[in-house]
């Protein structure tokens, strides 16, 4: 397998370079919308149906964003947008219509990893590319074109590493997980549990928010009720908004997030950043949304029958709240 490393930066700086004057009108669309040219083309422009997660954190707003921006017609592409409202069924619906329509090429932000044999095999026989950004699936890799994206379990190992250091006495946490089946819930869970393998830190409590603010909240205030404020040492949370969910059920329940409780958490979008710099979440660990203009180039490049890497990763940094302080200012999400 080939694989290729982007750095943030770069990825940054073809953002830079695209995203003036681009068309973000079919963003907040939840339907499948037929393409303009029909079988398959728009004009000259390349149709592209994007069978979006959902819309379930301020993470997958930026990547929305970022998508819309490199599919623009101004870049030669008609998107056809779908958002599944984190329901796997109706994802796997979405492309199936995408299919059926005939889109020149189809990109997938999976919900969960398992579940895609059968319709990719279904685009792989109607000569439809497909291609993954952001998750990819357990299916095989001979089903999809290629797959632009992060590396979740190290994103849980560099969690999981700063825990090791700095919590060297007996320590009670609670894990807030992403969608369950997902596959960054499972490997940031994975990638988390090896690095704090043999220190004190003990895993109390474990379930899924979801990825969402409320999902988040909810649970940890299922967590102060069943151990107490006083019981929990640690909150590690798959994503900025489960962590910010976290801190309101910790400030209502008269606890003081990030002294009381430290909160972990993964995406450093900009609320989350601002909690950091506000000293409420503790550590954060980037997952970087900015996945448009790649995915757009390799879509260019499979049509023009290129060869492209299987795998691309996206690098991702870490912030403790020093590094967030000089970071904030020129975060673009
Ligand atoms: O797949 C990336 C994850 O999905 C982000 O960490 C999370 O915020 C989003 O919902």
């Amino acid at each position: 397998m080939r694989k290729q490393i982007l750095s943030t930066l770069a990825l940054v700086g073809v953002v830079a370079l695209t995203a003036a004057g681009c068309s973000t009108d079919t963003a907040d669309s939840d339907d499948v919308a037929a393409p303009g040219g029909g079988g398959g083309g728009g004009g000259d422009l390349i149709t592209v149906g994007f069978a979006q997660t959902g819309a379930e954190s301020g993470w997958r707003s930026a990547n929305t964003e970022s998508m819309n921006e490199a599919f623009s017609e101004e870049n030669g592409f008609e998107l056809v947008f779908n958002s599944a409202d984190n329901d796997p069924a109706a994802q796997i619906a979405a492309v199936r219509s995408f299919i059926n329509q005939g889109v020149d090429a189809i990109v997938i932000a999976p919900i969960v990893e398992d579940g895609w044999d059968d319709v990719l095999q279904e685009a792989q026989d109607a000569e439809i590319p497909v291609i993954l950004e952001d998750r990819t699936v357990s299916a095989s890799e001979d089903l999809y074109a290629s797959w632009v994206g992060l590396d979740f379990e190290l994103e849980g190992q560099m969690a999981g590493e700063w825990a090791a250091e700095q919590f060297t006495e007996p320590t009670n946490m609670v894990v807030l997980e992403g969608t369950t089946g997902s596959a960054p819930a499972n490997d940031r869970a994975a990638g988390f549990d090896a690095a704090i393998e043999g220190t004190p830190i003990e895993k109390i409590d474990s379930q899924s928010g979801d990825f969402t603010r409320d999902g988040g909240k909810s649970v940890m205030e299922g967590f102060l009720q069943k151990h107490g404020a006083d019981g929990i040492d640690l909150v590690y949370a798959h994503n900025d908004d489960m962590g910010l969910g976290a801190i309101e059920a910790i400030e209502a329940a008269g606890a003081v997030p990030g002294e009381d409780i430290k909160i972990i958490t993964i995406d450093a979008v900009r609320d989350g950043m601002q909690a950091l710099v506000d000293g409420k979440i503790n550590y954060i660990v980037e997952c970087n949304p900015l996945l448009g203009d790649a995915a757009a180039e390799l879509v260019k490049a499979v049509l023009n029958g290129e060869e492209v890497a299987k795998t691309t990763i996206v690098e991702d940094q870490a912030f403790d709240q020093a590094a967030a302080e000089a970071a904030l200012p020129d975060r673009t999400y």
